[in-house]
């Protein structure tokens, strides 16, 4: 067998609303194992999240996913933003190029959003992938005002066909939600 047939990967996309309870469960369980924590509750929030499932051998070794948001840079029109969350390889299955894979995939599958975003576990990792880190500040909008981000927060923003103009050194903000912000 050739490396490449070795770390072949097959990807399945499916919205959240088509995902059965045991493959939820299955979901869930490769990110709590990848993540080291309990994403349970922080999935719950996840609602109207589209999934890129990666398999190997018919086995779930990769997950990611995105949901809709509304980023802003400066006054500048809202951006509707696919934001990529819960990017997760099973340990046994990593530096296969399994993940960036899967995130080549979706970035072909949201091509008509104005603006891909991320919060990243490695700047570099990802701007080995075109992701490009913002540098302005971070804010949140809530209903009357703008919450500021801490300073260690990083986002990074991916251009799409119809991304506008952007600096990068404008003020980003996002709109509130529960459970993590960015
Ligand atoms: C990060 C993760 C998804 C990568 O999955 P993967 O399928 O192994 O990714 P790829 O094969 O595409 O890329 C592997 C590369 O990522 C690098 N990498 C993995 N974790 C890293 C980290 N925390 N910081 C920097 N680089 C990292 C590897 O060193 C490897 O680099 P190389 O290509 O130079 O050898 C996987 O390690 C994982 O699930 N980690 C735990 C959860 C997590 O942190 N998710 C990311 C949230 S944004």
């Amino acid at each position: 067998m050739s490396s490449n047939q070795m770390h072949q990967i097959n990807i399945r996309v499916i919205h959240s609303k088509l995902i059965s309870e045991t493959l939820k469960k299955e979901i869930i369980s490769l990110c709590n194992r990848a993540y080291e924590e309990d994403m349970e509750p922080l999935f719950e929030t996840f609602i109207d999240a589209t999934h890129l499932l990666g398999y190997s051998d018919g086995v779930l070794v990769s997950h990611a996913l995105w949901v809709t948001r509304y980023l802003q840079a400066g006054t500048d029109p809202i951006m509707h933003t696919a934001y990529i969350e819960a990017v997760a390889t099973d340990s046994n299955y990593r530096n296969r190029g399994f993940a960036a894979s899967l995130m080549k995939h979706l970035i072909g599958e949201i091509q008509d959003y104005e603006l891909a975003a991320l919060s990243p576990f490695s700047v570099e990792y990802y701007g080995r992938l075109g992701w490009e880190i913002w540098h302005g500040p971070l804010f949140i909008r809530t209903h009357d005002e703008l919450l500021t981000s801490p300073n260690n927060e990083e986002v990074m923003i991916f251009r799409l066909p119809k991304t506008p103009a952007l600096d990068l050194n404008a003020p980003l903000s996002a709109e509130w939600r529960a459970g993590e912000l960015w």
